[in-house]
């Protein structure tokens, strides 16, 4: 059972204090080389992908933490440049854009890299993106997965609109493409109306491989229909067995492969040669936070301004109230676990979300981080994870010099890429066209 890892990128690291962390190079955020050399770092240690998160509005507070960066499908192109093998993920949202436009975008990717594009589809958590694009309210959550779902709908059948053989490109004939294989979409639906064909051909790996990134009851249903990728965030073995276990049944009553379906929990180590060094890293890094910042992510995540209370009594659980709508429900719900599992303070709740927006933080060696990372893969809890390095670019060159290697001595993780593809880093299937007879596939 291979064992997928991607490097999950995010400006100066994932600990939202890594900026001001010696050696985080902060000033170098919207430079190309930046991203560039981390990419190929993550192609020379035969990672699948590299993953860029995204929102069309800017959701952090600056004034505190370094996070702004380019805008992901620029990046990735700019990367494919300079790259060979590593796969290309990014995000984008299915409530703030156009299927035509996405898909041509995608697919402009996937033919510029010879196969390595991955789309993160997202239904944008962030409320206050609906100002960006002239909307007095963010859609609430189950209309953004409806219209996910017609959205998927519509540039999978884009994607579909050239079939593999319609591309001739005969000069003696003079036939560039074969009409017969070139077809309309002709799609009306409840939020999209899109004639088609696509505007270029299909491209190597068919569409890019669909990523999603949603665990509540809406994004697990949208999941099992369309994701070849689930990347989720899970503090404990047992959350994640049970997503994954969920998810893979979920799609193999739609009728799917449950192998098809990759679950990539993320996973931010923070390593040491020893125990003790490890968790002194971890709290060198949480003392260079600064509570205001933290306050202000828990506001966004809860509804609730804790900037009152004293960070160093009990986390008060009765202002949270766990009824109402969520613009991102299972974050908000691994927060409420956190507090009734461990009745942390509020600093220490600060300090768990500082590490990793919610998604797990193991610090200690690398035989400890390579044992969580084995035990997850073997007990039906990980496909794989997104490597969420808590420093840029150290702490990534700390994960590939010292747990990498222990993960190949087990027989775990590749030495070598098998193929040139996204889709084969994966061990996905390319899709047909749905525009091809079957007859035709197999002639
Ligand atoms: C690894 C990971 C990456 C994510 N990346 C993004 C992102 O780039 N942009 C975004 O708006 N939401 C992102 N999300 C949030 C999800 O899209 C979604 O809003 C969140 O998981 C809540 O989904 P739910 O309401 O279906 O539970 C990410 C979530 C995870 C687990």
């Amino acid at each position: 059972m291979t064992l997928h890892l991607n490097l999950f990128i995010y400006p100066g690291g994932h600990h939202e204090a890594a900026w001001r962390y010696a050696g985080s190079e902060p000033e170098r955020v919207m430079h190309l080389s930046y991203y560039a050399e981390l990419a190929q770092r993550a192609e020379a240690a035969k990672f699948d992908a590299i993953f860029f998160a995204d929102g069309p509005s800017l959701m952090e507070n600056v004034q505190y933490a370094a996070r702004v960066k380019p805008e992901p499908l620029t990046l990735l192109s700019a990367i494919g440049a300079v790259t060979e093998r590593i796969g290309l993920i990014g995000t984008a949202s299915t409530t703030y854009s156009q299927p035509y436009n996405l898909a041509r975008q995608w697919a402009s990717v996937d033919h510029l890299s010879g196969g390595r594009a991955g789309w993160n589809i997202v239904t944008t958590g962030a409320p206050n993106a609906a100002q960006n694009f002239g909307l007095a309210e963010h859609p609430v959550h189950a209309e953004r997965y409806a219209r996910a779902d017609e959205y998927l709908d519509v540039v999978t059948k884009l994607f579909d609109s050239w079939e593999d053989e319609a591309l001739v490109a005969d000069p003696a004939s003079g036939l560039y493409a074969d009409p017969d294989r070139v077809h309309r979409v002709d799609h009306t639906g409840r939020f999209f109306s899109v004639a088609g064909p696509l505007n270029l051909p299909r491209s190597p790996q068919g569409r890019p491989v669909y990523v999603q990134a949603g665990s509540s009851d809406d994004g697990r249903g949208f999941a099992a229909r369309w994701a070849e990728a689930i990347f989720t965030a899970h503090q404990t073995l047992g959350s994640a067995q049970e997503f994954y276990a969920d998810i893979k049944d979920r799609a193999a009553r739609l009728g799917r492969d449950p192998g098809g379906v990759k679950v990539l929990p993320g996973i931010s180590p923070i390593l040491g040669s020893s125990q003790r060094e490890a968790d002194e890293l971890e709290e060198r890094l949480n003392e260079l936070t600064q509570p205001a910042y933290g306050l202000g992510q828990l506001h966004r995540l809860t509804g609730v301004d804790l900037s009152s209370y004293d960070l160093d009594a009990p986390f008060p659980r009765e202002v949270l109230d766990t009824g109402g709508e969520r613009s991102e429900a299972s974050r908000f719900q691994l927060v409420v676990d956190i507090i009734q599992r461990e009745k942390p303070t509020l600093r220490q709740v600060l300090h768990r979300l500082a590490g990793a927006r919610g998604h797990r933080v193991v610090a200690g060696t690398p035989e400890l981080v390579a044992d969580q990372i084995q035990l997850w893969h073997e007990s039906g809890a990980a496909d794989g994870f997104n490597v969420m390095p808590p420093y840029l670019p150290g702490g990534f060159d700390d994960f590939v010099d010292h747990v990498v290697p222990i993960l190949r001595q087990r027989g775990l993780f590749r030495t070598e890429y098998a193929g040139t593809t996204l889709r084969e880093h994966y061990g996905l299937d390319r899709p047909a066209s749905q525009y091809t007879h079957p007859l035709e596939e197999t002639a």
